[in-house]
C-alpha cells in the first residue's frame, strides 16, 4: 500500500476570484496563470497547475488531488476505496484535461470531503514567474504541501485515510484537542484531521524555499484587514516556522518555511506532549479560554527547553564560525 506519492493539486470553491487573484498571487506568491470568468488557476512550480478556485464547486469546499505513479496505482486505490464501500467516479477526459492530469478518479471520504487521485501531472513548457519577489516554494516529492481537515468522526477518518488510502501516521495528540497527522513520503505530514463539531478545511500549508520569503509575506498580511489568523510561531512536529493568514474563503492557508524531512519507511508514531507549538502562533480564531490554555502550553514547552535545530536546504544558510569555549563544550557533549 504505498500508492499514494504527495499532495498534487488543490481545488477551491466559491466566487472569490478577484479576491484569490489577489490573495493567490499577490501574498502567497504563487502565479496566476488562468484568469477565465468562471475560475482562477494558479502554479507554484514547473507544473502546469497547482492550485484551482472554481465558482462551478461549491463554496467552502477544497478538493484534494491525491498523485500516485500510474495508472495501476491508481486501479489499486479504486479497488480498495471501492471495497470499502464507497463508490468511486473514473472521471471522464474533460475533468483530467482541466486538472492538467493524465487520468483522474473521485470519491468522497468519510467528512464528505471530495477526494481525487490522479497520475500524470502536465508540465508547463514556460518557467514558473512568481505573483511576488520569492525565492520559490518546497514542493517536488514532498507535494504541494499540506492539508489539515476539521471532522466530526476523526477515528472514522483516520481508519479511511490509514486502512483504505494507505497514509503513514506521523504523530498524533489528544491532550487540548484529538488530531492525527499522516505522511505519504518525506514530509513530516501531508494531511492532518482534527476533531470538531462540524467538518471544515481548517487550513491549507505551502512551503518557501527562504525563511525571509515568509516574513516578508507577514509584512503583507499585517497590512490586510484581519489578515493574520495566527501569528508568527514554530510547530512542534514538523519544526515549521510558519504563520497563517487568512484565505478569502475563510479557510487559513499557512505560510511556512523550515518542515522537516522524515525518513518514511523507518518513522515509529508517537503521542505529542508539548502542544502543537514551541512558541509563538497565536491562534487569534480561538475563544479566549482556549487561547490562555494554548499560551500556558507554549510557556511549559519553553520552560522545559523545547527546541528544535533548524532545518536548512542547501542555498538557504550559511555555517557561521565564531563559536566560543562553552558553545563547543556544550556541543561535544551532545557527541
Ligand atoms: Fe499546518
Amino acid at each position: 500500500m504505498k500508492e499514494l506519492q504527495a499532495l498534487g493539486y488543490v481545488g477551491v470553491g466559491g466566487d472569490l476570484l478577484d479576491e484569490w487573484r489577489a490573495f493567490g498571487g499577490g501574498l502567497l506568491g504563487m502565479q496566476v496563470v488562468d484568469s477565465a470568468k468562471s475560475r482562477v488557476t494558479l502554479r507554484m512550480d514547473d507544473r502546469k497547475q497547482r492550485f484551482i478556485v472554481d465558482k462551478a464547486q461549491e463554496a467552502g469546499t477544497c478538493v484534494f488531488g491525491w498523485e500516485v505513479a500510474d495508472s495501476a496505482a491508481l486501479s489499486a486505490i479504486a479497488g480498495r476505496v471501492e471495497a470499502a464501500g464507497v463508490k468511486v467516479t473514473a472521471e471522464p477526459q474533460n475533468v483530467a484535461d482541466d486538472r492538467f492530469v493524465a487520468e483522474v478518479i473521485s470519491f468522497s471520504d468519510p467528512g464528505g470531503n471530495r477526494v481525487e487521485v490522479f497520475h500524470g501531472p502536465l508540465i508547463a513548457d514556460e518557467p514558473f514567474q512568481p505573483g511576488r519577489t520569492i525565492s520559490g516554494f518546497r514542493t517536488g516529492a514532498m507535494g504541494l504541501g499540506h492539508a489539515v481537515l476539521v471532522v466530526p468522526d476523526v477515528e472514522a477518518a483516520r481508519v479511511f485515510y490509514m486502512d483504505v488510502m494507505g497514509f503513514k501516521l506521523s504523530d498524533y495528540m489528544g491532550e487540548l484537542f484529538k488530531a492525527y497527522f499522516f505522511h505519504i513520503n518525506g514530509r513530516h505530514h501531508s494531511l492532518a484531521i482534527i476533531q470538531g463539531p462540524e467538518k471544515k478545511i481548517h487550513h491549507l500549508m505551502v512551503e518557501l524555499c527562504s525563511l525571509d520569503d515568509v516574513g516578508q509575506g507577514y509584512d503583507l498580511a499585517e497590512q490586510m484587514e484581519d489578515g493574520i489568523g495566527v501569528t508568527l510561531g514554530r510547530h512542534t512536529n514538523d519544526f515549521m516556522t510558519s504563520f497563517y493568514a487568512n484565505s478569502p474563503s475563510k479557510f487559513m492557508v499557512e505560510y511556512g518555511w523550515g518542515g522537516r524531512e522524515i525518513d518514511p519507511e523507518n518513522w515509529v508514531a508517537s503521542e505529542l506532549h508539548d502542544g502543537p507549538s514551541m512558541w509563538g502562533h497565536e491562534r487569534y480564531w480561538l475563544p479566549d479560554d482556549a487561547r490562555a490554555l494554548a499560551l500556558e502550553q507554549r510557556l511549559k514547552a519553553a520552560r522545559d527547553g523545547v527546541r528544535q535545530p533548524v532545518q536548512v536546504m542547501d542555498g538557504n544558510f550559511n555555517k557561521m564560525t565564531g563559536s566560543c569555549a562553552w558553545w563547543d563544550g556544550l556541543q561535544s557533549k551532545k557527541g
